[in-house]
């Protein structure tokens, strides 16, 4: 995942890399998402914000390391993206962040669960919440690839990181809602192997 939540977390990494505590270089990632219409030498590109906060301040192989490519729209270059995964043996820990509005990876609240990485529209309330790292809201994308929440599934353990009051109703619904696509995190009360790790503001819903 990108985005502001696991910085923390990325920072530890790369320290204890730094102190030969943990190493990546066996490691292969898979990153969730990305914007259409940005290269990865873009520096809102997610694919640029994995090599700064982390990739580059570890010793993973870059060949290893995997965001679907936003430079040129292709549908079908997207869709080998699960063909990659399935190839490189599934994934073991899958690391989420969560929206707002519940989405994870950018699957948006709608009527139907998705499966495979696809395209996607972003919703009016991403497009503000990420507004914040862009000039202006123009210059936001509208579009994205994610991993579908099918692909996400598929994880053999998935990690959930969120903090501050702004995401406590979507920490709430994820973890007691029902199971519903208008709050897409809310399928991981069906994995077996999920863990939430929220900091007190983002788990004031949850008595
Ligand atoms: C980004 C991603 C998103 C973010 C979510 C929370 O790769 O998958 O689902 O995890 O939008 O973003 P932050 O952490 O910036 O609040």
């Amino acid at each position: 995942a990108t985005g502001s939540t696991p910085l923390g977390l990325y920072a530890e990494l790369a320290k204890l890399c730094a102190e030969g505590k943990l190493s990546f270089a066996k490691c292969t990632t898979f990153n969730l998402d990305e914007y259409i219409g940005l290269d990865g030498t873009h520096d809102q590109s997610y694919r640029y914000f994995m090599n700064k906060n982390l990739f580059e301040k570890v010793d993973i192989r870059m060949e290893a390391t995997h965001v679907p490519s936003g430079a040129v729209k292709s549908d079908e270059e997207a869709e080998q993206y699960d063909a990659e995964i399935k190839a490189a043996g599934g994934i073991d820990l899958q690391l989420l962040g969560i929206g707002n509005n519940g989405h994870i990876g950018f699957n948006e609240p709608d009527d139907h669960f998705s499966k495979g990485t696809h395209c996607v529209d972003l919703t009016e309330s991403t497009i503000q919440a990420n507004s914040r790292l862009f000039d202006s809201i123009d210059d936001v994308p509208r579009q994205a690839y994610t991993m579908g929440t099918q692909t996400i599934m598929y994880a053999r353990m998935i990690l959930v990181v969120a903090n501050g009051e702004a995401k406590a109703q979507a920490v709430h619904d994820m973890c007691y809602g029902p199971v519903t696509p208008e709050c897409p995190a809310s399928i991981l009360q069906l994995h077996t192997n999920c863990v939430v790790v929220a900091d007190e503001a983002a788990l004031s819903l949850c008595e």
